[in-house]
C-alpha cells in the first residue's frame, strides 16, 4: 500500500490536514506559497424536473462535501465513473459555476466569478476556424490594457513554447487536431493563469496524437516561462492519469464525494514500462470497480 502512496479520506472528502498528505513528495519551497487552489466543502446541487411549482422537488445533490486543495507545480487528476460530476466539480472550481456550499480561494483569495488567472480547456478543440494561430492566441489577451505590439509578444512566445510559431499564420483547418489544441493551451497560458483546468483535453484525439502530447504537457505546462502553478486534470483515462498526475483524487457515490488520493511519486516524464506503472493502475482500476464504503453508506 505505501510503497504507491494511497491514503483514504475522511467523512467529508479530505485529507485530514495534520498528517500532511497535500504534497507532492517533492522538497518544501523555501518560503512558503498559499495554496494556488482550495475548494472548501462544496456541494453542487439541481432541482430535478417533473413536480409541480407547489410541491418541486427537493434539490438532488451532484457531489457533497468536496474538499481540494493543489500544490505549487502540482498536476491534480480527478477520475470517477461518468456522470459522477467531475466536469460539473472543475467547473466550480473555476467559478463558471456557483457552488450550493463552499467557497473557492485562489492563491488564498475567495473568488465568487471566473477569474483569468483560472483556465479551462475542455474537450472539444476550441480555436475559431476563421482566425490564424496567432489570432486564436491573441484574443486571450483582448480583455488586458496592454498594446497591440506587446500583445503580438506575448502570443508568439506562448506558440513558441507550444513549439508552433512556424504556423502563426496557418488557419486551423491547415493543422492537426494535436496542433490545434496546442493552440488552445498556448491561448489558456497566454493569459498568465495561476490555475490551469483540464477536461478531457485528449479525448478527442487519435491514441498517437495524444499520447505525443501527453508526453509533451507536464513540462510545457510547468515550464519557467509560464505562470502556472497547479493544473487539475479531469480523465477518464486511468493510463493518461498514472502518466502525469502527481495526486489522484477518487471520486464515486451519489452524492459524489472524493473517498481516496493516491500520490504518485514516480519521476516525470513516465513510461507504461517503468514497473510501478500498473500497480497504480491497477489499483486505481479496482477503486473505480468496486464501490468504497463511503459509497455504500450514501
Ligand atoms: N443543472 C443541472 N441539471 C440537471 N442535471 C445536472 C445539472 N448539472 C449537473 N447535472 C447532472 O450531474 C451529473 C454530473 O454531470 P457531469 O457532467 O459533471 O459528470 P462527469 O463526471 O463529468 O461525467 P462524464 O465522465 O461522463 O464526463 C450528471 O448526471 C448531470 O446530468
Ligand atoms: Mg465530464
Amino acid at each position: 500500500m505505501d510503497r504507491i502512496g494511497l491514503r483514504e479520506v475522511n467523512a467529508t472528502g479530505s485529507t485530514p490536514r495534520n498528517e500532511g498528505t497535500f504534497g507532492t513528495g517533492r522538497p518544501s519551497h523555501p518560503v512558503p506559497r498559499p495554496a494556488p487552489l482550495v475548494g472548501e466543502g462544496l456541494s453542487f446541487t439541481f432541482s430535478p424536473p417533473g413536480r409541480s411549482r407547489k410541491a418541486p422537488a427537493p434539490r438532488k445533490f451532484v457531489f457533497q462535501d468536496v474538499n481540494i486543495q493543489t500544490h505549487p507545480d502540482e498536476l491534480v487528476a480527478i477520475v470517477g465513473p461518468t456522470g459522477t460530476g467531475k466536469s460539473t466539480l472543475l467547473r466550480c472550481l473555476g467559478r463558471f459555476l456557483a457552488p450550493a456550499t463552499g467557497r473557492v480561494l485562489l492563491q488564498g483569495k475567495e473568488i465568487t466569478r471566473p477569474s483569468s488567472r483560472i483556465a479551462l480547456i475542455h474537450q472539444s478543440i476550441a480555436t475559431f476556424p476563421w482566425m490564424t494561430a496567432l489570432e486564436n492566441v491573441k484574443l486571450a489577451l483582448k480583455c488586458k490594457d496592454i498594446s497591440e505590439g506587446e500583445s503580438e509578444t506575448i502570443a508568439r512566445r506562448m506558440l513558441r513554447l507550444v513549439g508552433l510559431q512556424e504556423m502563426a499564420q496557418h488557419y486551423p483547418k491547415e493543422m492537426s487536431g494535436g496542433m490545434r489544441q496546442k493552440i488552445a493551451i498556448a491561448r489558456a497560458l497566454a493569459a498568465e493563469p495561476a490555475v490551469l483546468l483540464m477536461d478531457e483535453p485528449f479525448v478527442h484525439l487519435d491514441e498517437l496524437t495524444a499520447a505525443a502530447l501527453r508526453r509533451e504537457i507536464y513540462s510545457l505546462v510547468f515550464n519557467p516561462a509560464t505562470t502556472l502553478q497547479s493544473v487539475v486534470l479531469v480523465s477518464h483515462n486511468l493510463h493518461e492519469v498514472v502518466e502525469l498526475a502527481d495526486r489522484v483524487l477518487v471520486m464515486v457515490g451519489s452524492p459524489a464525494r472524493i473517498v481516496e488520493e493516491v500520490r504518485i511519486t514516480m519521476p516525470h516524464p513516465r513510461s507504461y514500462r517503468d514497473p510501478p506503472f500498473y500497480e497504480y493502475l491497477d489499483h486505481l482500476t479496482g477503486r473505480l470497480e468496486q464501490p468504497s464504503p463511503e459509497v455504500l453508506k450514501a
